[in-house]
């Protein structure tokens, strides 16, 4: 696909967003700034739960634990109740040992490095491409099951294309603007649930 066409797009899914973005709790107005700790909850319920479920969750548990020192204190009992209904109890196991981590070996901190995001628990590609995009406005070929089906029709890509990751991130790297890659993806994100949906595109 040629330059042009990546350039038209991005400037018509920055347009959509620009009239159309969700208010989501853990969003800023650059999409580059967010609060790590609301990113890495936020991602790690929407993994498998769609948006307007998975917001109640966030709220409460955000209101119960504020901050991430604050949930590295609490016990595995109170984080699998707030969680019960979410399923996939495993994020939230995961995601209290990531807790417990990040306040031991790293003062609390969430780091900002990819690597050592991915080397946590729960945390995979996603999530820790999400956070250094989202929060610390690094550039990041975010992808997930929204993006991936955008990538793949704009790009007319196949199964086997799909299957094989290098086509579908590097079609992602050419889509993908340089600065503020964070907007872009949730755009996207924004964009596939409301249009490009999975059965009518
Ligand atoms: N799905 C997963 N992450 C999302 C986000 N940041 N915004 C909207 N939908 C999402």
């Amino acid at each position: 696909m040629s330059c042009k066409k990546n350039s038209v797009i991005r400037k018509k899914i920055l347009a959509y967003y620009e009239n159309n973005k969700r208010d989501l709790p853990w969003r800023t107005e650059q999409d580059n700034n967010q609060n790590p700790y609301f990113t890495l909850v936020s991602e790690i319920m929407l993994q498998q739960t769609q948006v307007n479920t998975a917001l109640a969750y966030y709220k409460k548990f955000i209101k119960k634990w504020p901050n991430l020192n604050s949930l590295a204190q609490a016990n595995i009992e109170d984080v699998l109740t707030m969680w019960s209904g979410l399923g996939y109890y495993s994020r939230a196991k995961n995601l209290l040992k990531a807790a417990k981590l990040i306040s031991k070996k790293y003062n609390g901190i969430i780091p900002n490095k990819y690597e050592d995001l991915i080397s946590l628990p729960g945390i995979g590609e996603y999530t820790a491409s999400a956070i250094i995009s989202f929060a610390f406005g690094k550039f990041s070929v975010v992808i997930d099951t929204n993006i991936k089906r955008f990538i793949s029709r704009v790009h007319g890509l196949n199964k086997n294309d799909i299957v094989n990751k290098s086509k579908l991130s590097e079609a992602g790297e050419r889509m993908f603007p340089k600065s503020n890659s964070g907007k872009f993806a949730q755009a996207i994100m924004d964009f596939s649930s409301d249009i490009c949906t999975k059965r009518s595109p």
